[in-house]
């Protein structure tokens, strides 16, 4: 049977920490607040001229090396960002410039908090249907360059951090590793959490008044968004396991996206899991929105986390709205 694997991982974070306290210099708010409500005690944040395919690329490196294979082996380069290095072309692209890997196909895909849940399985399809062999699922962000840094944006600013994580998926002759995908999205609530400028729909897409606005910053209803999450998560989770014939004690490792350390403890509460079974590290790193799951998962691998034939979940939320969940077998 024809499957697919993640071949190789990569990840990676810029050099910069930035404390809870280094953001209370400019922003009224405190490090207590922040740990209590958010688990994040600190995030990286790139300095200079630095783009999320920049982080993309360092991330990438790596994932190739452990696959063991070159760049121009690589069918596809599929990128998932809500922060692209510009407008247009998408991140994608640049990153293929950047491989130095003329004539791979890129894609890229623009799913938010979800984008390496998406991504992943739309390798998988193109692996399963033997189009391809080895496609690039990476997911990078730099949000600081993005972020309100004055007080007026302190909900959405003390939470999200800079990085890079990446998945080589390759095919299998013998059996399929990931093996299954649910995914999920409703758009009549893709405004409550956004940031609408530059906006294609307004005759002028960005100008002065609108910038002092502030309306090319994000604007987030903070609880609303935690309360779906904290049931969206749980419900696909079983939604994936139970197509197997499998339970949520059947998890060895549910790495889920890393937006609030208290949302992921009340979705591992939800499901019954105890701590052996969940992967957090949002403490170190924010909320890094795409580049979340890949960081994550390669961490808990490092850490010895994940072994061969781990039963592992991938579980995500955020804007869109969009949620899901890939099933894989390590
Ligand atoms: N520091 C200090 N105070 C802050 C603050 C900050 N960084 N941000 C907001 N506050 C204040 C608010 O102004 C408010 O003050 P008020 O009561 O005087 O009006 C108070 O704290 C409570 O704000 P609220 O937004 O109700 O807090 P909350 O308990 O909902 O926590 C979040 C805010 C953002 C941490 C929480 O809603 C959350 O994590 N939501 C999900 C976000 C998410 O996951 N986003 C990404 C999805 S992928």
């Amino acid at each position: 049977m024809r499957g697919s694997r993640i071949s190789g991982m990569g990840h990676y974070l810029p050099e910069r920490v930035v404390t809870n306290d280094d953001l209370a210099k400019f922003i009224d708010t405190s490090n207590e607040w922040i740990v209590q409500r958010t688990g994040i005690e600190e995030r990286r944040w790139v300095e200079g001229n630095v783009g999320a395919s920049d982080l993309a690329f360092e991330a990438t490196k790596e994932a190739l090396e452990e696959a063991g294979i070159k760049a121009s082996d690589l069918d596809m380069i599929i990128f998932a960002t809500l922060s692209p290095d510009i407008n247009f072309p998408g991140s994608s692209c640049i990153l293929q410039k950047m491989l130095n890997a003329p004539g791979v196909a890129t894609l890229d895909i623009r799913n938010q908090c979800t984008g390496f849940v998406y991504g992943l399985s739309i390798a998988d399809q193109f692996i399963k249907t033997g189009m391809m062999n080895n496609i690039l699922v990476v997911g990078a962000e730099v949000h600081s360059s993005g972020l309100d840094m004055s007080t007026r944006g302190r909900d959405v600013t003390v939470l999200f951090g800079d990085g890079a994580g990446a998945a080589v998926v390759s095919a299998s002759e013998t059996d399929s590793r990931i093996l299954d995908s649910k995914l999920h999205a409703d758009g009549t609530q893709y405004d409550i959490l956004m940031v609408e400028l530059p906006a294609s729909r307004l005759k002028e897409r960005i100008t002065a008044d609108m910038l002092d606005d502030a309306r090319h910053y994000p604007v987030m209803d903070g609880r609303n968004v935690f309360r779906q999450a904290v049931t969206a998560m749980p419900a696909v989770v079983n939604e994936v396991l139970e197509a197997h014939g499998y339970t949520p004690q059947d998890i060895d490792l549910l790495v889920p996206h890393q937006a609030n350390l208290r949302i992921n403890q009340m979705v591992a509460r939800s499901l019954k899991l105890t701590q052996d079974q969940v992967f957090n590290n949002i403490m170190r790193y924010g909320n890094t929105t795409a580049a979340s799951i890949p960081i994550a998962l390669h961490e808990a691998i490092q850490a010895g986390r994940v072994k061969d034939g781990d039963l592992v979940v991938l579980a995500a939320f955020g804007a869109g709205l969009t949620w899901g969940a890939n099933l894989i077998r390590w």
